[in-house]
């Protein structure tokens, strides 16, 4: 529209006259947030801009190749790719409870981010994907508000201690005109519609010990279950759909050998915020398509199960 369009010239044109001729950062995270705010970004002062985009181990089948091609190859981005996913993995062993996995991945995720802007020279500039939401959000915390249920991680959270000047171009934005920005900077349609990723992804979706095997297991299954979804259709009718590797052994029959594998629940919901959820009513037969495949597909799962919990009282995330 010829507003959107009036504000991506008006903000590129505050970049510029803040920027000067220094040099950017921001962490992409190839969500809707920091992948708007890195094209608006990018649109502004080109190679300026350097992107960090850090693999955590934790991360969806595919989500590194794609990244690269997309932001690296097809949008031109001065792209940085930080594989720190033996770092991660380390400090995650035999880590069971939910809160000491988020804070762990919170930290290792600023010193990684601190290590590669140290790299890249004297960066002045940070840039967020802060939407407006983001902003009153953090304002109210504390007054009146439940006490934490989660600790949020995302790379939108980088400390106050990294001493650079703050860029957030999208403050003043709700999600749905982040969306239609992106649209004008021809970002694709899988970016801007993509369901929502915790920052500590896997981790908070594998609560089987964490090892490169298991989470190779949940990686599988969850392109499973996002792929039946896409094929049936179904993917922007649902808030979230993906899989959740538990560490319960059932006993199965495979030909005429038994089995004694781990259990994959999958979970699908419909929300409109993300506040509340209800599980999504699947049909039997996409069901039905994702537990066959689970099954005959991923070695070391042999049931899967469905959840059927709303929000509340049970959260989206399993941790
Ligand atoms: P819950 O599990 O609290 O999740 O019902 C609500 C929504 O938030 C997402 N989520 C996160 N997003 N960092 C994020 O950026 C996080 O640490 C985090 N934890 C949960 C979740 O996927 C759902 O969409």
């Amino acid at each position: 529209s010829w507003k959107l369009s009036s504000f991506l010239d008006r903000s590129c044109a505050e970049i510029r006259a803040k920027v000067g001729g220094e040099q950017v950062i921001l962490g992409l995270s190839g969500g809707v947030d920091s992948s708007v705010a890195a094209a608006l970004l990018h649109r502004a002062i080109g190679d300026q801009l350097h992107c960090l985009f850090v693999d955590n181990g934790l991360l969806r089948q595919g989500e590194v190749e794609t990244v690269r091609h997309l932001f690296g190859e097809q949008m031109g981005f001065a792209l940085h790719v930080v594989d720190a996913s033996a770092r991660f993995l380390a400090k995650l062993r035999g880590v069971a409870d939910p809160e000491r996995k988020r804070k762990i991945i919170g930290r290792e995720f600023i010193h990684v981010f601190e290590e590669a802007a140290r790299k890249l020279g004297p960066v002045r500039f940070l840039a967020q994907g802060t939407l407006y939401p983001d902003c009153i959000e953090s304002a109210a915390a504390g007054h009146g508000r439940p006490a934490v249920i989660k600790s949020h991680h995302n790379v939108g959270g980088l400390p106050k201690r990294m001493k650079m000047h703050l860029i957030e171009p999208l403050r003043l934005l709700f999600k749905d005109e982040v969306r239609a920005l992106g649209e004008l900077l021809e970002l694709p349609r899988e970016i801007l519609f993509r369901h929502p990723f915790p920052g500590p992804g896997l981790a908070v979706r594998c609560l089987a010990p964490i090892n490169p095997h298991h989470l190779a297991l949940l990686r599988a299954a969850d392109a499973i279950v996002v792929e039946e979804i896409r094929r049936a259709g179904l993917y922007e009718e649902v808030w979230q759909a993906f899989a959740v590797l538990l560490p319960a052994r059932s006993v199965g029959v495979m030909g005429d050998a038994r089995t004694y594998e781990l259990t994959a629940a999958v979970r699908a919901v419909q929300s409109v915020d993300g506040m509340t959820a209800d599980w999504a009513r699947l049909p039997g037969e996409v069901l039905s398509r994702i537990s066959n495949r689970i099954i005959q597909e991923v070695r070391g799962i042999n049931r899967v199960v469905y959840d059927i919990s709303s929000k509340p009282p049970a959260t989206i995330e399993w941790e």
